[in-house]
């Protein structure tokens, strides 16, 4: 009792002087308390989005144009085992995956113009380099595949003329090309002189679509790419950052029948415009897969060096042979089976289709087509990104495709008269990251964690001084009148010695005589 008069006394008089002020700064202490309640949020999403924008010379553009990561990609490869008894006997191929086959990459982003007007452009420069330590053999094992230059030449003869046909039996007589080919692993991906490349070049004029004599699956993508890129940095508008505007002076892409289909409007896959929630569908778009790939929401995540983020996969129906698929569907119908994507319009006419690994999510029959390709599993097989949503930055990734050769049947033609049609699996592979760096994690735990305690302790923090001051000044306020008012009454009854004089007290009675 005796301390708190103390320190009712100091507030109501000597220490403050004015009781009220105490009051008036309880009230203040109140009030931005619950203004840091409600705002801190948005000041700490505004410094987030100023820190991220794409600035040449910023920490991020420093990032953002050499990531300070190891990205990887895994390769499998369906060596065909049984090519004679295949194209002989009829038999179903019987596929033996082999691998991986791992190569480190190198990302890079080179010639970077910052075009002033919200956007950058630039090339991307990868390199790659094999790892015979994590790979399952040398680069050169030799595998048997279909020769792809050949069977997409025989399949898209089939509806050319018949002569047409028949010259191109003899042609491929003469070059001695069969339906299967062996080559190595390295060959396969990076590129080997292929004949029948090499002769369409030499033969057909310079407009023609086929730009190269060599065949790789990965072919050119180790260096620069000669395509410009033009991607929005932040700075006019946060929403798009890390989207494509552009690629190669394009806005949309030229293949599909309507304009949503066509959009390029997505990420790379390595930075997503931030504050993503978990009803989002983000999208990414890489040129090979010819269309954007929409992501949503699966599951929380933490990676492993503890930063909280969501994983981001591509919705079930994403490959689906249903209405949404249409517009990428225009000489159809028929379309490609559920599962598959039909990339042919931009690889050159070849069959090319894409599905996910071991086909996950496509139809059972496109796997049973061939044997020694195992059920697929949704945890080794799904394509999937882990976003620290706050940032919108890549955690994790594993962007994992299937590419697969659709070979129609054509009779006119001796040497693939037997080849059935047949959805042919040549090769799957995983590129992805695996941990940030610990520099860039360390700033991401700051940016999950650092908003919430901010906001605790600004905000409550503030709001319980206040509170707290109000009490106090309250309390002082009742006890010190409750005094004053037995003090009157003592004196209209005993004359009663005043109390014990401390300085303090004497004023805080002068103080609310006065008033
Ligand atoms: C791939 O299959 C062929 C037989 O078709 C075999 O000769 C070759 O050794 C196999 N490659 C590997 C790396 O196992
Ligand atoms: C194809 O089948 C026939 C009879 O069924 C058999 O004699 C022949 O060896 C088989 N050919 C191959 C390449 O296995
Ligand atoms: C990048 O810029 C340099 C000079 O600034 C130029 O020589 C080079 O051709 C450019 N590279 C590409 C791929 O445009
Ligand atoms: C920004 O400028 C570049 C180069 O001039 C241009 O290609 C791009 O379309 C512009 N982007 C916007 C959003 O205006
Ligand atoms: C990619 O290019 C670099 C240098 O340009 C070279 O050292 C490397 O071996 C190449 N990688 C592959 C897989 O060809
Ligand atoms: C997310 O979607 C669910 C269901 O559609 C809805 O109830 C919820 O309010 C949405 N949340 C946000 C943040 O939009
Ligand atoms: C793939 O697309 C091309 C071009 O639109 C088309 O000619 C071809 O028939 C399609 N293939 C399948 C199997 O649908």
């Amino acid at each position: 009792m005796q301390g708190r008069d103390k320190l009712c006394a100091k507030l109501t008089s000597a220490f403050l002087r004015k009781w009220w002020f105490v009051l008036a700064s309880a009230v203040v202490l109140l009030l931005l308390g619950i203004t840091c309640a409600i705002f801190v949020s948005s000041w700490i999403r505004m410094f987030i989005d100023h820190e991220l924008v794409l600035r040449p010379g910023s920490m991020t553009f420093e990032w953002w144009a050499r990531p300070p990561v190891r990205p990887f990609v895994h390769v499998y490869v369906y060596n065909v085992t049984n090519a004679d008894e295949f194209l002989n006997n009829g038999s179903k191929p019987v596929l033996d995956e082999l691998g991986p086959y791992v190569y480190s990459e190198e990302w890079e982003k080179v010639n970077i113009t910052d075009n002033e007007n919200g956007t950058l452009s630039f090339h991307y420069k990868r390199t790659y380099t094999f790892v015979p330590e994590l790979s399952a053999g040398p680069d050169d094992d030799s595998v048997v595949v279909p020769n792809i230059p050949m069977l997409s030449a025989t399949s898209q003869s089939k509806h050319a003329a018949r002569f047409l046909r028949l010259a191109m039996a003899s042609i491929m007589d003469i070059l001695k090309i069969k339906p299967f080919v062996e080559v190595s692993v390295g060959q396969l991906l990076w590129g080997y002189e292929d004949p029948l490349l090499k002769l369409a070049k030499d033969v057909v004029s310079k407009e023609q679509k086929l730009p190269y004599e060599e065949f790789g699956l990965f072919y050119g993508k180790n260096g620069t790419s000669p395509d410009v890129v033009t991607m929005f940095s932040g700075a006019s508008d946060i929403t798009k950052y890390g989207i494509f505007q552009r690629y190669n002076h394009r806005e949309r892409l030229p293949h599909w029948s309507t304009d949503e289909c066509n959009s390029i409007a997505g990420s790379d896959g390595s930075i997503f415009p931030p504050h993503i929630t978990r009803n989002d569908t983000i999208a990414v778009y890489d040129k090979d897969l010819c269309r954007l790939l929409p992501l949503r929401y699966l599951k929380d995540v933490e990676s492993k060096a503890g930063v909280q983020g969501y994983r981001f996969t591509p919705p079930e129906d994403v490959f689906a042979n249903d209405e949404h698929n249409k517009c990428f569907c225009p000489s159809g119908p028929p379309c490609a089976p559920n599962g598959l994507f039909n990339v042919s319009l931009c690889q050159y006419d070849s069959p090319i289709m894409l599905s996910f690994p071991h086909f996950y999510l496509a139809d059972e029959k496109l796997r049973e087509a061939v044997e020694g390709v195992s059920p697929p599993v949704p945890d080794k097989h799904r394509l999937y990104i882990d976003i620290q949503p706050e940032m919108g930055t890549a955690m994790q990734a594993r962007a994992r495709i299937q590419i697969n050769l659709a070979v129609s049947q054509v009779v006119d033609i001796k040497q693939v008269a037997n080849f059935p049609d047949i959805v042919f699996p040549i090769l799957w592979f995983e590129e992805g990251i695996d941990e940030l760096p610990e520099s860039v994690s360390s700033m991401l735990r700051l940016a999950t964690k650092v908003p919430p305690i901010a906001r605790a302790i600004l905000g409550w923090g503030l709001c319980a001084l206040g509170v707290l001051l109000i009490l106090l000044a309250v309390t002082c306020l009742i006890r010190s009148s409750h005094r004053q008012s037995t003090l009157r009454l003592e004196g209209h009854a005993v004359a009663k010695p005043p109390p014990p004089k401390v300085p303090g007290k004497e004023n805080g009675y002068e103080l609310n005589n006065r008033r």
